[in-house]
This record gives C-alpha cells, structure tokens and sequence, in this order.
C-alpha cells in the first residue's frame, strides 16, 4: 500500500478536483477518506467524522448498506454493461424507468438516463431544443432559472446556474441565458413575507418573458429549494405559482430535483408536496444515493410524443451516452428505492425532520447566527457580522474556511459557503443521538471560531 504522504504528492501532482482553487488545494492537500458507515466516516488519519452533509447530499441512505452493494455485485456478475443503442437494453433499467414514472407526478411519463445531474441537465437542453425546432417554433431560444441556483456545470448548462464562480471565465452565461432573483426570505428586498416573495417571483419571471418576447422563451428551471446557492428555501405555494406562471406564459418548466429528491425534502420529490406537476423534472444524487454514478431526466408525454412524431420524425434522435442506463447503477438505483420504502429509510426521514429543525432554530442563540432555515433534511445557517442589519463578514476573513478546518478537528462535516452560509443535508438514517453530537460540536466549533480576535473584532 502507498503511503499517505506519497499518495497526497500524487494527487497534488496529477488530479484536478472539482469546483477548487487548484493552488489552494495544492498547499492545503488531500484528505483522503477511507470507509464509511451508517452516518460516519473515517479519514486516513484513523479519525471519525459524523457527516452532516451526506458526501455532496446525495448519500440519502447512509454508508454500508450491505443490500446496495448485493444488488451491485449480482449485477456485475450476471452482466456488468449493457447498451441502450440499437434497441438493446436491460431489466434494472427498464424496471427503473417504470418505477421512477409511477413514484413521479404524473405528467411525467418518459425517462432518459444520464450519469449525473448535469448531463440530466445538458439532456434537457437539447431535448427543449430539439421540441420546439420539431414543433415549428426555432426562434424559442430563451432560457430563464434563478439566481443561486444550481443546474450543474456543463458546457451550455453551466450557463444556466445562477452562480458567478461557475462562469468566470468560462464565456456563460450565453445570450439566451437568463436569471431572476431567487425568493431569499432573509435577504429579498419584498422582506420575508410569503405572499410578497411569490408575487415577487410571479412579477419577475412575468416581466422577463415579456422583455424577451413569450413566443422566444422555451422554458423556466428551478430547484424547489436551491442547495448550491445556500439552501434558499422559497415558502409554501411559490413552486406552485411559478408553475401557473410557466403555464400561462406558455413556457415550459422543468424542476431540478437532483438534491431535493428521494426524501430529502420529506416526500419522494419536493414538488409533489404542491401538486406540481412540471413538464420536465432532473434527478440524480439521492437516485442511487451516491452508491453509483446516475442522473435521470423525466419527460411528458407531450414532449416525447412531439419529438417522435413531428416532421423529421423517421429520423435518429441524436442524444446518448455510453452509460446512459447503466445495468449496475440501475441495479443500485431498485435496491436504494427499495430501502426508501420498504426499508422505511423516508418515513425515518420525515420523523426526525422535526429534531433536526429544533436544533437548527436553537443556534439562533449563538452570536454568530442570524438565520435557520430548513425543509425536510435540508437545512441551512447562515453567519451575520451584525444580526441587526444582517450584515455579512467581510469576504477577507475567510471565516468559511476556517469553520470547516475547526469542525473537522472536532469531528463532523457539513458545507461552509464562500458567503457563511452553512448547508446541512444529513441521511436519512441519522438518529436523534447523531443529530445531539452534529449541533454540540457545531456549537463549539463556532465558539471557537468566535475566540479568534479578528473575528470578534468583526462582530457588532
Ligand atoms: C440542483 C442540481 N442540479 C444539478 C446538479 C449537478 O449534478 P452532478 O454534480 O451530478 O452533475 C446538482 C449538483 O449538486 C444540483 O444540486
């Protein structure tokens, strides 16, 4: 076996890591984590670390499911890859299919496998596309999603995440690129009233249709909470106004559920908490809780339909991929279905949804805290110089950074944000016990973070 030290030359030498500053990471070096179970892990270094973060939200089901990594394994053994080209395919991804189009609202009839949530994305791209030149309407170009939000990071969908670190640099977004503010109760200037952060999104979204022409616009994307952008999390009813919106502009929606989906929100998939039932709707992350990779876009009938049957209809539809419906992902996909509901792992979820938010709400007492917020297990706190007039830190401090390296000695994990947001998604499995050492460690980590001078010179 190498040794730590050769493996982290290694990896300062030759591997890119995502969303990083390549220097930083350098000088910083690699912390290589080496098993996991339930809701914790162990580092290289022999330390465990209970994470609040569930690996990039994704591992809704918690490390060392033994019956994922059966099902995995049968299914290499049986057959490890099977096309979707030239009509083959295979039974995991079939029964998948089906049984993500009876979990789904159901204007949602027809699956494309990707192998993560920005290929789900770029598919959408290009099936939008590819519906509107077959329906006779080219000139429907126009793309509108909200600031903060997050649509992954491919080439033209990068374009789409409301995130300036995601384009600078990288010539997006493109013209027909478009953001609105996002419902940011904390921090919107309507304030944090409900009806007045919907009428505000309605208004927006309205009058970018209108500037850019309604009979130009293709379609409106959004996540029901955005994660990326900080865990902003919209009230009751806004992703139902928005989506009579889309409909009386005549645009389409799609609704990115690649964090908020498989329980993490509560129910299977947020929108369903609403009645949404969205004209496209992405996937990935919770599908096979991080176990394999896979993404997956949902379709309506309508658009399947239009682009199977319009003109050019005897003709090749020219997406795929090599792993689109990959047989162990799907494999994995069943068995991690199967433990949302049989194996009870969403109601777990929802009943100690509750706890969670009690603990969030408690750290309103610390100096530091200027706001909780949380739906389901998705949660967030956000850090305030002044909790009066809501100021920021100044950016300098890094105090994010900070933050994390405190946590980390003190032995959990969760996502400190450039901006001191920090972002909660634990697993579903998480108990009330785990849930007690997240925050009391939290509680200290903050403390100690506030010991530090310039911060406590930075706090008003
Ligand atoms: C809402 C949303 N969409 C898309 C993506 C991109 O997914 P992936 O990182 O699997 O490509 C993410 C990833 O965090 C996401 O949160």
């Amino acid at each position: 076996m190498m040794t730590k030290s050769h493996l982290a030359d290694l990896d300062r030498r030759h591997l890119i890591h995502p969303v990083t500053n390549f220097r930083a990471h350098e000088q910083k070096g690699v912390t290589i984590l080496q098993s996991g179970e339930g809701s914790w892990l162990e580092d290289s270094n022999g330390n465990r670390l209970l994470d609040g973060f569930a690996g990039l939200w994704c591992v809704n089901v918690g490390y060392g499911q033994q019956s994922v990594v059966q099902a995995a394994m049968e299914q290499m053994q049986r057959l490890p890859y099977a096309t979707g080209y030239f009509s083959f395919g295979s039974e995991p991804a079939i029964q998948l299919a089906a049984r993500l189009v009876e979990l789904s609202p159901a204007s949602l009839q027809r699956v494309y496998f990707s192998l993560g949530g920005s290929d789900a994305i770029d598919a959408a791209i290009r099936y939008i596309t590819h519906y509107y030149n077959t329906l006779g309407q080219p000139q429907r170009k126009h793309f509108i999603a909200l600031e903060r939000g997050y649509h992954g990071s491919t080439a033209v969908g990068a374009g789409l995440t409301g995130l300036p670190a995601f384009h600078y640099n990288f010539d997006v977004p493109r013209e027909n690129q478009h953001h609105i503010p996002c419902p940011y109760a904390y921090r919107s200037p309507v304030g944090d009233d409900p009806a007045a952060l919907i009428a505000e999104s309605v208004r927006q979204l309205r009058s970018k249709v209108e500037a850019l022409g309604a009979d130009n616009v293709a379609a409106f994307f959004c996540e029901p909470i955005m994660g990326s952008g900080g865990v902003v999390v919209p009230p009751a009813g806004w992703l139902r106004a928005m989506q009579d919106t889309c409909r009386e502009l005549g645009i389409l929606m799609l609704v990115d559920e690649v964090i908020t989906g498989f329980g993490r929100t509560g129910p299977m998939f947020a929108c369903t908490d609403e009645g949404v039932e969205p004209d496209m709707m992405t996937v990935a992350k919770g599908l096979t809780s991080g176990y394999a990779p896979m993404g997956a876009l949902l379709m309506s009938e309508e658009i399947y339909a239009t682009i199977a049957d319009g003109p050019g209809g005897d003709r090749l539809v020219g997406h795929g991929q090599t792993y689109s419906a990959h047989p162990v992902s799907a494999a994995v996909g069943l068995e991690v279905l199967r433990l949302y509901l049989e194996g009870g792992m969403l109601a777990q979820g929802q009943a100690v949804a509750p706890y969670f938010s009690e603990h969030l709400q408690a750290m309103l007492q610390h100096p530091l805290v200027g706001d909780a917020r949380s739906r389901g297990l998705l949660g967030a706190l956000e850090l305030v110089a002044d909790k009066r007039t809501r100021a920021p830190f100044d950016p300098a401090l890094k105090l994010n950074e900070r933050l994390s390296r405190i946590a980390y000695e003190n032995g959990i994990i969760f996502r400190a944000f450039a901006d001191n947001i920090l972002g909660f998604a634990p697993a579903l499995c998480f108990s009330e016990s785990e849930f007690d050492f997240l925050f009391e460690r939290l509680t200290l980590s903050l403390d100690e973070l506030l010991e530090q001078s310039d911060v406590l010179r930075a706090v008003t």
